[in-house]
């Protein structure tokens, strides 16, 4: 039976998050859509393919629709203009027009993906989101930010392009890997931190339900950390004020996410970046010394990294400087001022970068020490 619960955008960008335990009612939204008389092509990499894919078709096909599958090889190697490319040759093959859809089945990477195929293609057709990790049902699904990584850059070339629906099974996590649920939870712990402290206190009072994955805690998890990025991408859709909130933990994060060659995953290095940017806010008063460390500890029991190895910290330095969050060469820094209470700086110097970077580095020297 379907559990559906619906979080909905009152103000522009509209569209309905829904969260179910199962893909089934997905029917009835695509329904409410019109969709039903469209085209579709389902988006999917080779790992959600082989779980989901022909369920997927199955399911979209039981209602008549006619549907086509592309598949790309899993991993942010794929996240490049090759591969949108190689997307835009299959829409023109199947002769996908601008009525059509496309379904981005999978995690951040196939709906970032998506997203920039959906934007650009025919200068823009509808697409929708049916995110499959806990990073893309958390954060990357909703707020239309689409793009692809360029020259070891990520996410340098994009736009924003709103999805019509989110799609949320949250029994697809039953079939993703601890890594990858782990790390998908950095992004749910970065919405607590910025912006809710009673939320931040719930997901440490139900830390062993959440590592369990508890499907009740896990519906209300998702509600409330969607819910907190719904506010906040209607406040601000493309990112002029307060959606850069968001982006705590990340100026770091994906400095050593390039660094590290992608070896790490996104939300593992956002769980880095955000003790870095606890240590920072602590350093300049904003935080006291208790809390910067309850926020590094409170990652441990997630499986989540606090420090890292193998890296030059002045290269961290560097990469934070190419990174897509500098304004008038000034790198903007997402800072604590309190649990559930984010700022953003523009005044961080590269010292206060460097001792942060330090203080999450690793050294073989530590190893001995
Ligand atoms: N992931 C940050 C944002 O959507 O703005």
């Amino acid at each position: 039976m379907s559990e559906r619960v619906i979080v909905n955008f009152q103000r522009k960008p509209c569209y309905d998050i829904v969260l179910d335990k199962g893909f089934d009612s997905l029917l009835e939204e695509l329904e409410l859509l019109q969709y039903l008389n469209q085209k579709f092509v389902i988006i999917t990499d080779s790992n959600v393919d082989a779980i989901y894919g022909n369920d997927m078709l199955s399911l979209l096909e039981s209602k008549g629709i006619s549907v086509y599958k592309y598949t790309f090889q899993a991993g942010e190697q794929s996240k490049n203009l090759d591969t949108v490319k190689n997307i835009y040759s299959f829409l023109i093959e199947h002769r996908i027009e601008r009525k059509d859809v496309l379904l981005a089945l999978g995690g951040g990477v196939v709906g970032d993906i998506t997203g920039y195929v959906a934007a650009t293609y025919l200068r823009g057709i509808d697409f929708i989101q049916v995110p499959t990790t806990l990073l893309a049902q958390t954060d990357s699904s909703i707020g239309g930010k689409t793009g692809v990584d360029f020259d070891g850059y990520k996410n340098m070339v994009g736009c924003f392009k709103m999805p019509r629906l989110v799609f949320i099974n949250l029994e697809a996590l039953n079939t993703l890997d601890e890594r990858q649920y782990f790390a998908g939870f950095a992004e749910v712990m970065k919405h607590g931190l910025i912006s809710d402290l009673t939320f931040y206190e719930w997901l440490i009072e139900n830390m062993y339900e959440i590592c369990e994955k508890d499907p009740d805690v896990l519906m209300e998890m998702l509600l409330r950390s969607c819910n907190i990025k719904k506010v906040i991408v209607e406040k601000d859709p493309t990112e002029k004020s307060v959606r850069a909130l968001l982006n705590l933990g990340h100026t770091i994060g994906h400095a050593i996410e390039k660094a590290k060659n992608f070896e790490l995953l996104h939300g593992e290095c956002v769980a880095l970046g955000i003790v870095a940017a606890a240590f920072i806010s602590w350093k300049r008063n904003l935080l006291k010394m208790e809390e910067y460390y309850e926020i590094r500890d409170m990652f441990v029991p997630f499986y989540l990294p606090i420090s890292v190895d193998n890296i030059e910290p002045e290269q961290i330095l560097a990469y934070t400087k190419s990174d897509k969050k500098m304004e008038n060469a000034h790198i903007k820094m997402v800072l604590l001022k309190k649990i559930g209470k984010a700022v953003i700086e523009t005044d961080v110097t590269d010292q206060e970068i460097l001792d942060a970077i330090n203080e999450i580095y690793f050294s073989e020297e530590d190893a001995y020490a």
